[in-house]
Parts: structure tokens; sequence; C-alpha cells
């Protein structure tokens, strides 16, 4: 099979053929229809999450699959050949920009049936990202004035969806070229982040989620009410400072959980949404790696193996 592959740090992935992997005892082997390429793909692959998720070389990265089930390990209860998946894998092990990938039935999610499966694979640490912010390291309620910063990007637009049907009021950034775009996810109001600054706009707020990080991080301390909190998904956020602020600020580590992943696809079934920017062949990883530590895409870049 064909997989995409470096073999250092830094180094450009590259298309290598491999043996299709063998799926062992409570494992199942999947035909890749789609695979998402995240920001924590270009993180490792930089060599800076190497205290985290440090990776054996020659490493084939990824986490995030779609696909349907070639071979059943032994062990396996509770699905068949055929059947349409999701799934996150381990980072450190990554796998999946490859055609096919080896995934522990544990972490198997029926996928949505509202969109291409291909594209399902952009759900998968976008939603469970987005779910834990809002579900688990809060508690979004009805009435609650919620600020997302990067409201465009995948997290941000899934927070901002999970909030709007919660019943919140949400507020968010963005560039003006996406202004239309967020709007349509449901918020209020959107500030054009390169021209506009939000404190001046914005007060009282019960919730920041921040998906940006850096002085973004600083100024939304002033337009948090007494007791808010702050979420942060890019790095942790200052805690004695949140602290002199009087309001409450988290950092959500992403873990993979197939109970949460189940309920990111049921929400994809009913109207949340995840934009692709583009469906990309292996051969291309080099560029899509690039664009995306560039910061040059809107919405998910999807591996599609298979063409
Ligand atoms: N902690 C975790 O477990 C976890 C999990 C998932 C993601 N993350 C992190 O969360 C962050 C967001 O992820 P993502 O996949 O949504 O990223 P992304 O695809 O890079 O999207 C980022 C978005 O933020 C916008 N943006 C940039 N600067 C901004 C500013 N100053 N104000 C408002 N918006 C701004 C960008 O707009 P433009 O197009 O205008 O540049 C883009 O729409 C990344 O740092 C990622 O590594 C962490």
């Amino acid at each position: 099979m064909k997989s995409l592959e470096y073999s250092a740090y830094g180094q450009a992935p590259e298309i290598a053929e491999r043996d299709v992997p063998h799926a062992a005892t409570s494992e199942v082997l999947v035909k890749v229809s789609g695979a998402a390429l995240n920001p924590l793909d270009v993180k490792i692959h930089a060599g800076y999450m190497t205290d985290f998720f440090p990776v054996e070389f020659p490493h084939v990265p990824g986490t995030d699959i779609s696909g349907t089930i070639e071979a059943l390990g032994d062990g396996v209860s509770g699905w068949k050949v055929g059947d349409a998946i999701i799934a996150r894998l381990d980072p450190s092990k990554g796998g999946a920009f490859a055609e096919y990938a080896v995934v522990s039935a544990d972490q198997l999610v029926r996928a949505p049936t509202s969109m291409p499966l291909a594209e399902s694979a952009g759900l998968v640490t976008v939603g469970g990202t987005a779910w834990q912010v809002m579900f688990e390291a809060h508690s979004v309620a009805p009435g609650q004035r919620v600020l997302v910063h990067g409201a465009a990007g995948p997290v941000g637009a899934f927070a901002t969806q999970l909030a709007v049907q919660a019943g919140a009021s949400v507020f968010a950034t963005a560039s003006a070229e996406d202004a239309d775009y967020v709007r349509g996810l449901g918020a209020t109001k959107v500030i054009d982040y390169r021209n506009e600054r939000f404190e001046d706009e914005l007060s009282d707020m019960d919730l920041v989620i921040d998906t940006v990080g850096g002085e973004v991080e600083e100024r939304s301390l002033k337009v948090l009410k007494q007791g808010g909190a702050l979420i942060a998904t890019p790095m942790p956020p200052d805690a004695d400072r949140a602290r002199e602020a009087g309001v409450e600020a988290k950092f959500v580590f992403h873990m993979s959980d197939a109970t949460k992943l189940g309920h990111v696809a049921e929400r994809a079934d009913h109207g949340v949404t995840v934009r692709t920017d583009s469906l990309v062949a292996l051969d291309d990883g080099a560029n899509a790696f690039a664009r995306q530590g560039r910061g040059e895409v809107k919405g998910k870049i999807i591996f599609v193996p298979r063409g």
C-alpha cells in the first residue's frame, strides 16, 4: 500500500510502499477513505511535541480517519466488514496517511451519514476538542455570552455551532472574508480581527474560547465578567494573570474517546458542519503540510489515499 512518511523531524513527507498492516486481536483493518491533516500533525512533524508525542522513524503521520472496515481481528464484535467508521489513532503511532490503517476496535465510531465519508475524517479531532471545551471543561448554558476566537477555523467553527445549539449568544473573531461563513454558523456578531479590537466592542462575557493564543489571551481577560472562564486550545493560559483578573482559565488537551466522538458524529447528523479546505492525494503531502503550517487553509485538508 501507499503511505506518507518521514524519517526525521522536519524532513519533507514522502510516499513509501509498505505492506498492508494486519489487524491483531481487538483491532480492525480500515480501508481509508479520508484522513484529516491537523495542526498537531504539523507540530509533531516539526519536532515540537517530543515531550508529549515522541515518534519512531520512519513515521506515518496522521490521527483522524474515515473509511470502511476491511478485516476484523480476533475478538471484535459489533462490527462487520464494510461498515463505515470514523476513528482517532494515537498521535505517537500515527498511521492515518496511508491507504489502510489498523484501529483498536474500542476507538471505532459509526460515520455520520449526512456528509461524504472522506470528509467526515475532518470531524474527529476538531469535534472532539470542541466537545471537550463546551461540555467537559465548561458547561455552556442557554443565555450565556460566549466569545469564540478563531471562529472560522475548524475548532472555533465547531465550538461556535455547539454553543449556538446550546442556546448561548455567540460573538466571534474572524477575518473579514470569513465573516459571512461565521454568521452562517449562528454567531450574532463577527469582529474582523485584522481591523478591529474585540475589547472595544465586547464586555461581560461568561466564556471566551481561545483557539488563537498569544496576545489575544491577555486581551480576552478584559472582556470576561468576574467569575467567567477562558478556555484555550493552542497552549495553557497564564493561570496567575487569570486569577488576578478574577476569571477561571483552563487548557483543553484533546483526549481520544469513542463515546465523545459518537456525540460529535450525532451532532454532525443534526446539522453541525466542518469546512473542508481541499481533498488532496497523498503525493501532495509535503505541500499540504507546508500550507497547514503557514496557516493558508480554510477548513480541513483531507487526504484521499485512493484518489
Ligand atoms: N489542545 C488540543 O488538544 C488541541 C486540539 C485541536 C487543536 N488545537 C489547537 O487549536 C488551534 C486551532 O485549531 P484549528 O484546527 O481550528 O486551526 P486553524 O485551521 O489554523 O484555524 C485557525 C483560525 O484562526 C484564525 N485566526 C488567526 N489569527 C487570529 C486572530 N488573531 N483572531 C481571530 N482569528 C484568528 C485563522 O484565520 P485566518 O484564515 O484569517 O488566518 C483561522 O480561521 C491550533 O493552535 C491547534 O493546534 C489544540
